[in-house]
């Protein structure tokens, strides 16, 4: 049984070295953001602080660029900016895990780190199962697989997954998105006094529920903290038809804010609101830094047709995670901003001070331009109808202060390469954050009030940035190059 594991995870591995010239020919290679070595990555998994280090896991199939058999891929680090690469954790070679190792979560108990997740299970006729399993590491590199912990209970579709454990009041708790016999997503809620045997304690909200109408067939990767003073719940709900600006993408992820009553079961909370307005987020997951900031990494990608025709698959490899971003409970509302530590990758600073832009020209600047860079735009004076960033020729960012909209746009990866655009309302416009790789774009607006997040595929030498106001604005700029860490 050991022998096979080492078998499939040396596998990986060769196929991972084997590759390695052609995925890192790849000008779309990112230079600060986290991406398998080879094949396909989707969610962040067991994201924790273990014994000085962070360590972040993602859902990676290293055979293909396409959904399959997953294995838990792991990047370890001391400052959530440097990753050194560890050898992948958990490989699907069980009778409880052998169609993959599904998204999960980590926690830390007498020095030593569990991981939950979830064992995707299909006979021949194509028929899932799926357990909750369970594994543990002394040093945080070496997995042993203990199986099993939890099987679905009646009432529920073997969409059951995502396990995400946490402790609250000297006891231990799980969140599991799921899917009941009559297709409603929910999040249903286990306890445990030792981490090995679980009590069902049943649903504490979902589609259906909290007047939220029908909303969504299945919910993946809950997550739920508490910030500020409230128990914010993050969650990736499937099947939500698109409204107004809203749920524009394939699946949405959003989050709730309220109060649970573990007592009784109950989850009182408020709407759902996205947590990213741009085209590639999904299935975030969050943990305490060291410090106690709550910490977030997202997958910079959604399971979309569109996945097909990203040019990454031609050099063997496909998806990223986000930046790590912290959160914060303001004003009744979710921020979310870069992690602080990512000013360590800063370097060639160029400010320019108090610049008015007078007319509709488009304006640029020596030196703050490039293809991998951080913007920061502080907007002193605003007498301009509307003001635009265009970077290179793929992506713009605009408001309009008349409509208070913010729109991002990029090139489509269709053969066409048509523009499409996200957007949200706005009642004003006063900074902008923007951090661009490569082949992605993150924009936090107003120190974390909203983040678009989307992946782009420009020519890969496009340097320029263009500015321009529909009338007079007056702001700072700050832009620095940003240090390869991949
Ligand atoms: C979300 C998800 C999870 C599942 C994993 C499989 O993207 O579908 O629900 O555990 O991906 O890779």
């Amino acid at each position: 049984m050991h022998q096979e594991l080492n078998n499939l995870k040396r596998k990986a591995h060769e196929h991972a070295e084997a590759y390695k010239h052609v995925v890192a020919d790849d000008p779309y290679r990112l230079h600060y953001h986290l991406m398998p070595p080879v094949g396909l990555l989707n969610d962040p998994n067991g994201f924790i602080y273990f014994k000085g280090k962070y360590h972040i896991f993602y859902q990676w199939n290293p055979f293909e660029t396409a959904h399959g058999a997953k294995f838990w891929g792991h990047y370890i680090s001391e400052d959530l900016v440097h990753w050194d690469k560890a050898p992948a954790a958990l490989a699907p070679d069980q009778w409880y895990d052998k169609n993959g190792c599904y998204s999960g979560s980590a926690v830390v108990s007498d020095g030593e780190l569990y991981l939950f997740y979830t064992g995707n299970v299909k006979d021949e006729a194509g028929n899932r199962e799926s357990y909750q399993c369970l594994a543990t590491s002394h040093d945080g590199i070496h997995f042993e697989k203990k199986g099993p912990v939890i099987h679905v209970p009646p009432g529920y579709t073997a969409h059951f997954r995502d396990p995400k454990v946490f402790r609250h009041e000297n006891k231990w708790y799980m969140v599991i998105g799921a899917q009941t016999e009559a297709e409603e997503g929910v999040v249903v809620l286990y306890s445990s006094e030792d981490l090995l045997n679980w009590s069902f304690l049943g649903p504490i909200t979902g589609s259906r529920q909290n007047q939220l109408g029908d909303f969504g067939y299945m919910w993946e990767c809950p997550d739920l903290f508490p910030l500020g003073d409230k128990d914010v719940l993050i969650v990736s709900p499937q099947g939500l038809a698109p409204q107004g600006f809203k749920y524009q993408n394939v699946f949405q992820t959003g989050y709730f804010a309220g109060e649970v009553d573990y007592q009784n079961v109950r989850y009182q909370h408020g709407d759902f609101t996205e947590l990213d307005k741009g085209f590639d987020f999904y299935a975030p997951q969050t943990t305490l830094a060291s410090d106690g900031r709550r910490l977030l990494f997202g997958w910079m990608g959604n399971s979309e047709e569109g996945d097909a025709r990203q040019p990454t698959h031609e050099h063997e490899w496909i998806h990223a995670l986000t930046l790590p971003r912290e959160l914060e409970w303001k004003d009744g509302r979710l921020y979310q901003k870069p992690v602080r530590e990512l000013k360590h990758l800063r370097k060639d600073n160029i400010e320019r001070k108090d610049v008015t832009f007078e007319s509709a020209n488009p304006v640029s600047f020596d030196g703050i331009n490039g293809n991998v860079f951080e913007l920061e735009v502080s907007i002193i004076d605003w007498n301009a109808r509307s003001f635009s960033i265009k970077i290179g020729k793929a992506v713009k960012i605009r408001y309009d202060t008349m409509e208070g909209i913010l729109s991002l746009e990029r090139e489509g990866f269709t053969p066409d390469k048509e523009m499409e655009s996200r957007k949200c309302y706005l009642e004003n416009l006063h900074h902008l954050q923007i951090y661009k790789d490569t082949s992605s774009v993150e924009v936090f607006v107003n120190h974390g009030e909203e983040v678009f997040t989307a992946r782009i595929f420009d020519e890969p030498d496009a340097q320029s940035l263009v500015f321009q106001s529909d009338g007079q604005l007056t702001a700072s700029l700050n832009k620095w190059n940003l240090e390869r860490i991949t």
